[in-house]
């Protein structure tokens, strides 16, 4: 039998999560939950039920109920985790991987984690809670994305990468294996990383260079 989802948000990514929990088979998205978009409307085929202050009641109507994040920010998802993290334990937050992943051996993939599609995730990876691996990302063997970071679309990395909790690499970048990106640090669009990266900072460019502290 498939389970029950409610996707938070109804946005860009959270429509992307409708699609990938379409195509799991595994789910229902009964509803998204937006503070914004009113009741009633409906985004790509699901019905905006409510708002963040009804989850309570929705939970104890069915406490089975699995929840996703669908909001594409690093931090604005962990304070909403956070406000969450009252009304559903960890299990209840649902990880969704698009069918055309590869998913290699040995990984490991938290909770909440959103896996779009075309993405790799090589061998003994591990994909930390809440993070989001987009559109044809490829982690390669032995990475490690933190809780609440995310790798944008196209973005490659090579062997025993690790990305911190909350850092963005974004789209097309690409980092050279046995490197570190430090916690909360964004790596701008289309970067090649060749040296280790501190946390909280800001890098672009190819090579990535220091930019600014966040
Ligand atoms: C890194 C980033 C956050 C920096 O933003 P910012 O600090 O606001 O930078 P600005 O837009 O003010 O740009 C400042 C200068 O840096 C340059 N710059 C910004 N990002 C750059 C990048 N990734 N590579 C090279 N140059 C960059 C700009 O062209 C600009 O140059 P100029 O002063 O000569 O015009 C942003 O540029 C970026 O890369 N965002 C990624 C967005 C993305 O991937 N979205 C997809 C999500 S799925």
């Amino acid at each position: 039998m498939k389970e029950d989802l409610l996707i938070i948000g109804a946005g860009g990514h959270a429509i992307v999560l409708v699609d990938i929990a379409n195509k799991m088979e595994r789910f229902n998205s009964i509803g998204l939950i937006d503070n914004q978009v009113l009741k009633g409307n409906v985004v790509c085929g699901v019905p905006v039920v409510g708002s963040d202050s009804d989850l309570g009641s929705m939970l104890d109507e069915n406490p089975n109920l699995k929840v996703i994040i669908g909001i594409a920010n690093n931090a604005i998802r962990h304070k909403i985790y956070l406000r969450l993290s009252g009304i559903f334990k960890l299990a209840s937050f649902a990880t969704l991987i698009h069918p055309s992943a590869q998913i290699g051996v040995e990984t490991k993939i938290g909770h909440g984690v959103a896996i779009m599609a075309g993405s790799i995730i090589n061998s003994e990876t591990h994909v930390d809670d809440f993070s989001i691996v987009n559109t044809r990302a490829s982690l390669d063997h032995e990475n490690y994305l933190g809780a609440f970071a995310s790798a944008g679309p196209n973005v490659a990395t090579g062997g025993n990468v690790k990305v911190g909790e909350g850092s963005a690499v974004e789209i097309s970048s690409t980092i050279a294996h046995n490197l570190t990106i430090g916690e909360n640090t964004i790596i701008g669009a289309g970067s090649v990383v060749l040296k280790n990266c501190d946390s909280n900072s800001v890098y672009y460019g190819t090579p990535a260079k220091f930019i600014r502290k966040k």
